[in-house]
């Protein structure tokens, strides 16, 4: 990491700090003295969060990491993951609770159910499955919309012990074919559609199509549970397909719940890697459960019984799982439930849900941060915010500008904003603020949890000083680690645990840097770490200078191949509505002066050799930037693959801009 050191020492100057609001803080769930409590004793520590659930048999020993990297959690304890997110808190006297107000995208749709509500019915969903001949152990896919089904079928397979593994809605039906196959489902739940961009987007057709293709490869897919949602066509299999109002709605809304052990398989999720084969992450139940439930709690500082909640994920992401399902409803949270678009019918629906369900903490993506930056801000200055009390961000680093944005124009100036760093892996949130004692710092994860370790360290493991850059390790296990992948033990020791075999550290992928306080910034995946003459550059530190300038809705940056300097600064810029004339056109000096201010943020090194004005920028569905097209585009290739796009038509508007010579170069 020798050169990058000085590079990445010098790139961030950032002084704004905010401390934590009074009144949070006098009141917060977790206050400073947990971090040194769990330090002297992580183990000790984490059991104690354990005894926030219920447990049948209670562990022997609370962790078993005898045989790394693979971890057993709360060793001989047994629960029902099921029982935990609903049956108790209605147990508890807060049946008539509201868990989930869902919000259908078609105005004035919504439905809300209570926490009793939510036990019948994950208890008819579990009986009917039963019915279908599904059993313990047994792998079920869920395809869904954002709909309380959704959440209900996941629920009723972590009841039956049957481990779910949801596919995003948006994906491919040769993605669901693959994930079918590969953790062998015999059984799919799906919707004929939902409800997307104010029209309904079919699912089933994806299915019939993706059972077809699992069937091919030796995959025998024996039923298809279908919620009716849009009333859509759809075609019918009479052997095989099954209405979820018939097969459901007629059940006893008694079920006797099993006793788990706690590492039973609770959910695969599978995420792409470096190779064409996504990994099958395994979490499993009484671990994934403690670490969910816990951050949600300490994070968010969740108070049950008057907060409402809102993660605006798609139940088909991690994010999803931890922090709408099994996080907040373990620990009995009212929750928003959102099917459709930000921008559906008009680009303030979000705002406006927030308004009329009197959102208090609110858990989103930088993406989606920045493109309600480029909306404006009278868009939300329509509706009242002033519920809000805390605002989370998750998926990739949050940029000095947008986190700013999110604090004042969304959190009234005075709301803590805590960037969440976590992984499908890690299922639970490891580096965070925490709202009630951590002052924030705009761009910075700031430090571990208690109970969690991280470092970020140099090529052969040691860890770099304040100031400086390497990688991102967790340097001892965690409740809601990965167990390991589905049917693949050796591409888990290899993927995470190798490079650091010596140390024990899990490697996350991650650049990392650690400021003069010690406090983490997260610099993107390793993969996005250019190194221009000799010098490691962020790809995201120069977004976030570019998005810094006043006419910069968003910007994605790659490392293009440059025969001089190895790699070359490339950006792609979408201008906010404002900087652009009638027909959408930049001022002629415009890109000569982005140019410069990166130079004036970061340094002359950091100047991008090319910038693009763009319309819009390749996201996968779940809002990354696909960085790897650009840099197709930036070294003038063939443009690859496009089938994991969000809207694949968008690589096409971009080849239009450079073929029109909408560009920059020295
Ligand atoms: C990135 C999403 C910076 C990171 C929960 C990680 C982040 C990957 C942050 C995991 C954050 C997630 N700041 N980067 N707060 N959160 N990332 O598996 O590169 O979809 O390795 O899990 O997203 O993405 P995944």
């Amino acid at each position: 990491m020798n050169d990058s050191s000085a590079a990445l020492s010098n790139l961030m100057h950032e002084e704004r700090r905010f401390e934590p609001p009074a009144e949070l803080a006098d009141a917060a769930n977790v206050t400073e003295e947990a971090y040194e409590r769990a330090d002297a004793d992580p183990e000790g520590f984490w059991a104690e969060q354990a005894e926030r659930l219920d447990w049948g048999q209670k562990w022997e020993r609370v962790l078993d990491w005898d045989d790394p990297p693979f971890a057993k959690w709360f060793v001989g304890g047994t629960l029902n993951a099921a029982v935990n997110c609903v049956d108790r808190h209605v147990d508890a006297g807060h049946g008539d609770r509201v868990a989930i107000h869902w919000v259908g995208e078609p105005e004035d749709d919504t439905r809300d159910l209570t926490y009793a509500q939510l036990r019948d019915e994950v208890c008819r969903a579990a009986n009917a499955l039963t019915e279908l001949g599904v059993r313990k152990g047994d792998r079920v896919a869920i395809y869904m919309p954002m709909l309380p089904e959704t959440a209900i079928a996941m629920l009723a397979c972590a009841r039956l012990g049957a481990p779910h593994t949801v596919v995003f809605g948006g994906f491919s039906a040769d993605a669901l074919a693959s994930r079918v196959v590969d953790c062998g489902a015999s059984v799919v739940i799906t919707a004929d559609g939902g409800y997307r961009r104010g029209a309904p987007s079919a699912l089933k057709p994806a299915v019939d199509e993706a059972v077809a293709k699992a069937a091919d490869q030796g995959q025998q897919v024996e039923t298809v549970l279908v919620v009716r949602r849009t009333g859509q066509d759809v075609d019918w299999n009479e052997d095989r397909d099954v209405w979820w109002h018939e097969a459901v709605d007629q059940q006893d809304s008694g079920h006797e719940a099993e006793l788990h052990d706690a590492e039973h398989p609770l959910y695969v999720m599978y995420t792409s890697g470096t190779t064409g084969k996504p990994k099958g992450i395994l979490h499993t139940t009484g671990g994934y459960l403690v670490g969910t439930s816990w951050t949600h709690w300490a994070v968010f500082d969740l108070k049950p019984e008057t907060d409402v909640y809102w993660c605006t994920a798609d139940v088909g992401w991690v994010t999803g799982h931890s922090y709408l399902v099994y996080g907040p409803l373990a620990n009995g949270a009212t929750q928003v439930m959102y099917e459709g678009t930000p921008d559906s019918p008009h680009k303030g629906r979000w705002w406006e849900i927030v308004e009329k369900y009197g959102v208090t903490i609110f858990y989103t993506a930088p993406t989606a941060i920045r493109t309600f930056m480029k909306w404006g801000d009278d868009v939300p200055a329509k509706f009242d915010l002033s519920s809000i009390r805390v605002l989370g961000s998750v998926g990739e680093p949050i940029n000095p500008e947008a986190y700013i944005w999110y604090r004042e124009t969304i959190g009234a100036g005075k709301v803590p904003v805590v960037d969440t760093w976590w992984q499908t892996e890690t299922g639970q949130i490891m580096i965070s603020p925490l709202p009630g004692v951590t002052h924030g710092k705009p761009g910075s994860a700031m430090k571990a949890l208690p109970g969690v370790a991280a470092d970020v360290v140099d090529d052969h493991g040691e860890s770099v000083p304040n100031g400086s850059g390497g990688y991102l390790v967790l340097q001892r296990p965690w409740p809601a680690m990965l167990r390991t992948l589905w049917g693949d033990d050796e591409r888990f020791k290899e993927t995470y645990w190798s490079r650091y075999a010596d140390k024990g550290f899990y490697f996350a992928g991650d650049g990392a840097k650690k400021d003069e306080d010690g406090d983490i910034w997260l610099l993107g995946r390793v993969d996005d770490v250019m190194n221009v003459s000799g010098h490691r550059l962020s790809t995201t530190e120069i977004e976030s200078a570019l998005v810094s300038h006043a006419k910069v809705a968003e910007a994605a940056v790659v490392g293009a191949a440059d025969d001089t300097t190895g790699q070359a600064v490339c950006a792609f810029v979408i201008l906010r509505e404002s900087a652009t004339d009638d027909e959408g056109a930049a001022p002629d000096d415009l890109i000569k002066e982005l140019r410069d201010h990166v130079a004036k943020e970061i340094g002359a090194i950091a100047k991008p050799r090319q910038i693009m004005i763009v319309p819009e920028l390749p996201k996968t569905r779940s809002g990354k930037i696909m960085r790897r097209l650009l840099k197709d585009v930036a070294e003038h290739r063939e443009v690859g693959d496009v089938t994991t796009l969000a809207d694949s038509t968008v690589m096409d508007l971009i080849k239009k801009k450079e073929d029109a010579g909408s560009s920059d170069e020295d």
